[in-house]
């Protein structure tokens, strides 16, 4: 095996100051492979979107080690190598779709690949979002603008995806719709995903592990692996006694987490 894609020792995390500190997680210790996609839950405020912005490097650790692909976070942070999408859409209302995906080109950094049109019409599309790259985010639904957020994080071709909570104001039909499309990009791109999710559903129908955090301390509750209810290629039915019951499990273990 390669260098893992995120390797975390002893970390503590949260928030400093002048005299105001907040530790929000404790010792937190995890290897996540590179090509892996990595489900996190946890109640609200355990600390989910602290740990995605430590590996995106918006953020310091207060303590401990962190490599992300074997470098420090802000070296991978300049190289452009991580995306992130926010829990809500966060489009620039007055750029159109096409222009709102080619904005990581626009502001600051150099790019691998001058982004053209041609490209971004290509993501534009395997997103399902062809025909829509001159419409401007009040012009497209809710749906579609957390799809347009997708595609300006995959524009970078980011060897990490840090999702946090991307399909939380959907409507089931079109969250399950975009956790195809999602696992089909993976597939496709073999980008290592770290996902944060309020739905148990969720965590399972994605993830190859899932994690759970505590709260009251901070801390890694739980790390599962789900290999063993997914197929090669990390499919599974939700009708499946197996994924019915892998939730009923993540359920009691979310419930020892507040
Ligand atoms: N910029 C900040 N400064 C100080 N404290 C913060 C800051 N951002 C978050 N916190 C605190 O850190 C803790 C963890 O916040 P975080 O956003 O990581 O939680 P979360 O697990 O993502 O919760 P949710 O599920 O509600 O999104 C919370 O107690 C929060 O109040
Ligand atoms: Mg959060």
């Amino acid at each position: 095996m390669g260098t893992p894609a995120i390797e975390v020792q002893g970390l503590s995390l949260g928030y400093r100051s002048g005299r105001y500190s907040l530790t929000v997680l404790d010792n937190v210790s995890l290897t996540v492979p590179e090509g892996e996609f990595l489900t996190i839950l946890g109640p609200s405020g355990c600390g989910k979107s602290t740990l995605l912005r430590v590996v995106a490097n918006l953020l310091e650790p207060l303590s401990g080690d962190i490599r992300v692909l074997g470098e420090a976070p802000a070296a991978i942070r300049k190289k452009r190598q991580t995306g992130f999408v926010f829990q809500d859409a966060t489009l620039l209302p007055w750029r159109t779709v096409r222009n709102n995906v080619r904005l990581p080109a626009v502001v600051g950094g150099r790019l691998a690949r001058p982004i053209t049109d041609d490209r971004i019409d290509n993501i534009l599309a395997l997103l399902g979002l062809q025909g829509l790259g001159d419409r401007y985010p009040n012009q497209i639904s809710g749906g579609q603008r957390q799809r347009v957020a997708i595609a300006r994080a995959l524009i970078d071709e980011p060897r990490i995806l840090l999702m946090d909570e991307p399909f939380g104001a959907l409507d089931e039909i079109t969250r399950d719709r975009l956790n195809d499309e999602l696992l089909n990009i993976w597939r496709a791109t073999k980008t290592t995903i770290l996902f944060v999710t309020h739905s148990i559903e969720e965590a399972v129908y994605l993830g190859q592990r899932i994690m759970v955090l505590g709260a009251n301390p901070g801390r890694i509750l739980n790390v599962r692996d789900l290999k063993p209810i997914k197929t090669a290629d990390n499919s599974c039915h939700r009708e499946d006694p197996a994924f019915v019951s892998e939730i009923a499990a993540q359920r009691a273990l979310l419930a020892q987490a507040a």
